[in-house]
């Protein structure tokens, strides 16, 4: 008999879940469940994750997507897959865990809550090889349900912080899906959306449909109806009128990687939409955890930027819509410099330009 752990992520209305941790029998056997963003909004299904393969794959193919939320799978999936080792050599034991952090690691390179997750759960087996493996595993399993349940409180917090800017009666614009699917908790962009609309406030959601992969028609608009939020999908060459029309008094997005000067890397076509509300006097703000940013890093052209399948351009429902040998362009992300943006909504509070000096500093 499996039970299921009390740790889940966000609770729609009808109970449906984004992430739960079975277990049959501590602590091996444990499988994560994830809602299967691919096949959203026609079908609500699961997939069952227990090994680093599988994982991989549900990465790679944005069934689980999102920047938090591909970092809380990684590590439940590394829990799941280091359970299944069968070792009692802590040696041999951490030596197949390094190989299996190494690739899930390189299953997306731009979103940098992943590695974050990845060495939160790495650091804490490798400050204890003195424990047998028994408790390594348990220990393992400990710290990614810890970045599952944290995840969760960083969401609620920027929420918070993000409704202050709200008012009732607002129009936001947001791209791509940076709510409850893309995290463990209820979302980055969107969790100020539902912190007012928690409030009473009544928010206006302009959700771009974001080509080539319509995460923001597929997804945002799905949870955001579901909530019971007003909604309203548009094409993603129609935000400029929009804003003419004085329909959007601000854009919130969520972000992949924040580099130490505030350049940000999000869902390709974020720069063209802050390019937009910049023209249009219309602030522009990006939420974000304090495990997106990455110090590490000058600014943003220093930012891995992945390249996808030219298929995702040239195909769409299965049918060609582009001639067979065209040449294509599809990165997944682009980097929208600092100075179009006009806040960091984060867990810890604004955070408003200069964005350099150390006192704003996430
Ligand atoms: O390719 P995706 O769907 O993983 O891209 C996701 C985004 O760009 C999100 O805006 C970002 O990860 C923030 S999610 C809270």
């Amino acid at each position: 008999m499996s039970n299921i752990i009390d740790t889940v992520s966000w609770l729609a209305p009808d109970g449906s879940v984004h992430f739960q941790w079975t277990e049959q029998t501590l602590p091996a056997g444990g499988k994560l469940r994830i809602i299967d963003q691919r096949r959203l909004p026609e079908k609500l299904a699961y997939l069952d994750i227990d090994s680093v393969a599988d994982a991989c794959e549900a990465i790679q193919t944005l069934a689980v997507r999102g920047a938090p939320a591909i970092g809380c799978a990684a590590a439940l999936a590394l829990a799941a897959a280091g359970g299944k080792i069968e070792t009692e050599n802590t040696e041999e034991f951490l030596r197949r865990m390094r190989k299996n952090s190494g690739q899930l690691r390189a299953s997306r390179p731009t979103a940098v809550n992943l590695s974050w997750a990845l060495d939160r759960c790495m650091d804490r087996l490798e400050k204890s090889p003195h424990l047998p493996v028994q408790e390594l595993k348990k220990e393992l399993l400990k710290e990614a349900l810890g970045i599952l349940e944290e995840d969760i409180a960083l969401c609620d917090r920027i929420g918070e912080n993000g409704a202050a800017l709200l008012r009732d009666g607002m129009g936001i614009l947001t791209h791509c899906n940076a709510g409850a699917l893309a995290a463990g908790g209820c979302g980055t962009a969107l969790a100020p959306v539902y912190a007012a609309m928690r409030k009473g406030m009544r928010i206006k959601v302009y959700a771009d449909e974001t080509r080539p992969l319509l995460q923001g028609s597929r997804l945002t608009a799905w949870e955001l109806q579901r909530a019971g939020a007003d909604v309203t999908v548009l094409c993603d060459n129609m935000a400029a009128q929009l804003m003419r029309e004085g329909r959007i008094q601000a854009v919130i997005v969520g972000a992949d990687r924040i580099a130490a000067n505030g350049d940000t890397a999000n869902k390709i076509g974020t720069y063209g939409t802050a390019l937009l509300a910049y023209c249009h006097h219309i602030p522009f703000y990006v939420a974000a955890p304090y495990s997106t940013f990455d110090l590490s890093l000058k600014d943003g052209s220093e930012i891995p930027i992945e390249q996808r399948d030219p298929h995702e351009v040239t195909e769409f429902s299965g049918k060609r819509i582009a001639p067979t040998g065209v040449k294509v362009c599809n990165p997944a992300f682009d980097v929208t410099p600092q100075e179009l943006i006009r806040a960091f909504i984060t867990d810890r509070g604004i955070i408003r330009p200069p964005f350099t000096n150390a006192e704003n500093r996430i």
